[in-house]
């Protein structure tokens, strides 16, 4: 298939990032050829997008979509002056723990379908509303039905009625055994009120001798160790990053671990947002992603994340773009996607809209008028 006439593609081609009246071949799955679309060839399908913008398919490199029911009444009362706190996950456990196997699935596809008519065409998925073996387990059985990036989240809280040292065996053993073949990562919640840094490090290197990738949720509410943990031990990503010191990225600068940045969770509990420019300042990569749970964050799309990096985080809209697309490949240490270089996966979202900076300088429009996942 030849996508033509496009008025602004972004390849994030070293070179050439952005290319003014191109054209892409898509051929089984992924990009054939870029170019001018004066040069374009001959091809059996041509879609003409008559100027438009093309950008790389968003990457959502942080998710929670395994769950049910959900919280309006606490953002409800937040938006009233109560504040955030880690507890209220416990609310969507017993809500998800009550749910049908067919019932949490349905919610799942649905905020998918939702994500992808917004652009997004790669998400991680984490349980983390389960806190049972079983439920943990069937959280990430019914992920792994719609991505292969599946976060096995049960350090998420240690639940009602157990200890934090049982429960931190229990994840670390029969939990992980029963999670791990449907997981490709492993991530804990490092903070006050979830689990402190000695916990976290067992989850994280349990989770990586069990051949799992490693991920950290740290930073969100207050300054503490989890940043400098996920360094040290080399997790792909650490995110939220909030509240970070001068020693945080200097660690995050020398390391290969990506700092996630999730705006719809500081718009959510009115924190204030994480500075981006001081990170990107720093030579840190950075990523962007929606956080979609029913908690702190209960949003799907990405460009409303750009609008908030760029207005809120002292981003760039082209840097904004680069962190929902290659930060986010960088996060799920993915080289396929992210970008539309010769040979990515045909993932990408046509815009409604002659150029990516209407993405931000139109907030709250729905601008992509198709999204395409491997061509399709
Ligand atoms: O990423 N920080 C921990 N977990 C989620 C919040 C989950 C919830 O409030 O239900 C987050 O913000
Ligand atoms: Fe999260």
């Amino acid at each position: 298939m030849l996508l033509t006439h496009i008025g602004e593609l972004v390849t994030w081609e070293n070179e050439r990032p952005l290319r003014q009246d191109a054209a892409l071949v898509l051929a089984d799955g992924v990009v054939a050829w870029v170019g001018d679309a004066a040069d374009a060839p001959a091809a059996d399908e041509v879609l003409d997008v008559a100027g438009a913008a093309v950008v790389p398919g968003f990457v959502d490199s942080h998710s929670h979509l395994v769950f049910a029911g959900d919280r309006a009444p606490e953002f409800e009362a937040r938006m009233a002056g109560r504040p955030y706190a880690a507890g209220g996950i416990r609310t969507t456990v017993a809500a998800t723990r009550a749910a049908s196997d067919a019932d949490l699935e349905a919610n799942v596809r649905r905020l998918v379908a939702e994500m992808q008519r917004q652009g997004t065409t790669t998400v991680e998925i984490k349980s983390g509303y389960g806190l049972t073996v079983d439920d943990e387990a069937r959280s990430l059985a019914i992920a792994a039905q719609l991505t292969a990036e599946t976060t096995y989240l049960g350090a998420h809280v240690v639940p009602d009625g157990t200890t934090p040292e049982a429960y931190v065996d229990l994840v670390t053993g029969p939990m992980l055994d029963a999670c791990a073949p449907y997981a490709r990562w492993v991530d804990v919640f490092c903070e006050d009120g979830a689990f402190g840094a000695d916990a976290a490090r067992t989850v994280l290197t349990a989770g990586r001798d069990a051949g799992l990738g490693m991920r950290v949720h740290a930073n969100q509410l207050s300054y503490g160790p989890g940043v400098q943990l996920a360094c040290e031990l080399g997790a792909a990503a650490v995110d939220h990053c909030t509240y970070l010191s001068d020693a945080d990225i200097e660690a995050l600068a020398t390391s290969d671990t990506v700092a996630g940045l999730l705006p719809g969770v500081e718009f959510s509990t009115r924190h204030p947002y994480p500075d981006a420019r001081r990170l990107l300042d720093a030579g840190v990569t950075v990523s962007l992603a929606s956080d979609c749970n029913p908690g702190s964050s209960y949003t799907s799309s990405i460009p409303f994340c750009l609008a908030l990096a760029v207005r809120e985080m002292g981003m760039t809209p082209y840097e904004a773009l680069g962190a929902a697309t290659l930060g986010g490949a960088a996060s799920l240490r993915r080289d396929d996607i992210g970008h539309l270089r010769v040979g990515a996966r045909a993932d990408l979202a046509i815009l409604d809209a002659p150029s990516a900076v209407h993405l931000a300088y139109r907030p709250g429009v729905p601008l992509v008028a198709r999204t395409l996942v491997g061509g399709r």
